[in-house]
């Protein structure tokens, strides 16, 4: 007698048993399972919402098991559908960049505020990563001039495909060690930077989607401020007299971070709050006289 056949499973099923099975690896258990079956079905999340009954094929169900399987380890959401959004774009993302964050739209705010008055300015996003706020420069503020440079050859082959996929075709990538690689008589009138932020003891290391982020992308020595001495002690030399230097940090990184530019010899040194008050981004000015 042959087995009867196993009844296929709906949308519906899929989406409350994986729910049930994420809830306490995920803060938001329900969308990431609707977000991972969109992904396995090629269909928007309001699509599942109308067709709860439609059977999932073999395959589908399979595939789908497979990136539950990897979110209940923890595996960020970005990767898993090697996509994020910022600034109202889509960018590729991979285990070798750092997910674009929200907070990070703060400098892309300011910086666009500083182009706006000053056509064919020379910009730089130094340690692009994902090349998230080199190509967001470069799509909004489309006169300027927009280098990008990483040593991470990886995260740098991800910025190219990204910059191309927005059809964002005048960015110039430097393969670089801060910058060590750069031509020598390379000015900007602007530099742009998120770095390595945290200390290598912060327990947050340990927590959510940065256990499955690059290092490299992360750690900045002992105290959290190694790439950005380094920044406030060389960006200076690459700026034209008057030139900006905007920085995203720590929330309690301002006032050290304020010493060293103040002792780089940077002017109108000033912090910006973002939306919860915290001040996360830092503006100076390099002298012009
Ligand atoms: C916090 S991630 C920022 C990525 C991207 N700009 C963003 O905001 O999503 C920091 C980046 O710094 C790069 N990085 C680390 N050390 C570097 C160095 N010595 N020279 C240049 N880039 C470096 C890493 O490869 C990583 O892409």
């Amino acid at each position: 007698m042959t087995p009867p056949a196993t009844k296929p499973t709906t949308i519906h099923c899929a989406l409350s048993e994986a729910a049930q099975v994420l809830q306490h690896a995920s803060t938001s258990p329900a969308l990431d399972a609707e977000v991972l079956l969109s992904q396995v079905v090629q269909r928007n999340r309001a699509f599942l919402r109308a067709w709860p009954e439609r059977p999932l094929t073999a395959e589908q169900a399979h595939a789908y098991g497979a990136l539950i399987a990897s979110r209940l380890q923890g595996t960020p959401i970005a990767y898993l559908t090697a996509s994020r959004e910022f600034w109202s774009r889509e960018f590729l993302v991979t285990p070798e960049v750092l997910i674009p964050r929200p907070d990070t739209e703060l400098l892309v705010e300011l910086a666009l505020q500083y182009l706006s008055a000053r056509r064919g300015a020379v910009l730089l996003d130094l340690a692009t990563g994902s090349g998230a706020i080199a190509v967001t420069l470069a799509a909004e503020s489309t006169e300027s001039v927009v280098y990008a440079s990483d040593v991470s050859t990886a995260a740098l082959k991800i910025a190219r495909r990204n910059a191309e996929r927005h059809h964002v075709t005048r960015i110039r990538f430097l393969h670089s060690d801060w910058f060590e690689g750069f031509p020598g008589d390379l000015r900007f009138d602007l530099i742009v930077s998120n770095p390595p932020y945290i200390a290598e003891a912060d327990p947050h290391l340990g927590q959510g989607d940065v256990r499955f982020e690059p290092t490299l992308a992360l750690r900045a020595g002992p105290d959290g401020l190694a790439a950005l001495r380094v920044i406030a002690a060389e960006a200076g030399g690459r700026l034209i007299p008057g030139g900006r230097l905007l920085l995203e940090h720590g929330y309690q990184q301002a006032d050290e971070l304020r010493a060293l530019l103040s002792h780089c010899g940077y002017r109108d040194i000033t912090h910006h709050p973002d939306l919860q008050g915290h001040l996360r981004v830092t503006e100076a000015a390099w002298p012009d006289d």
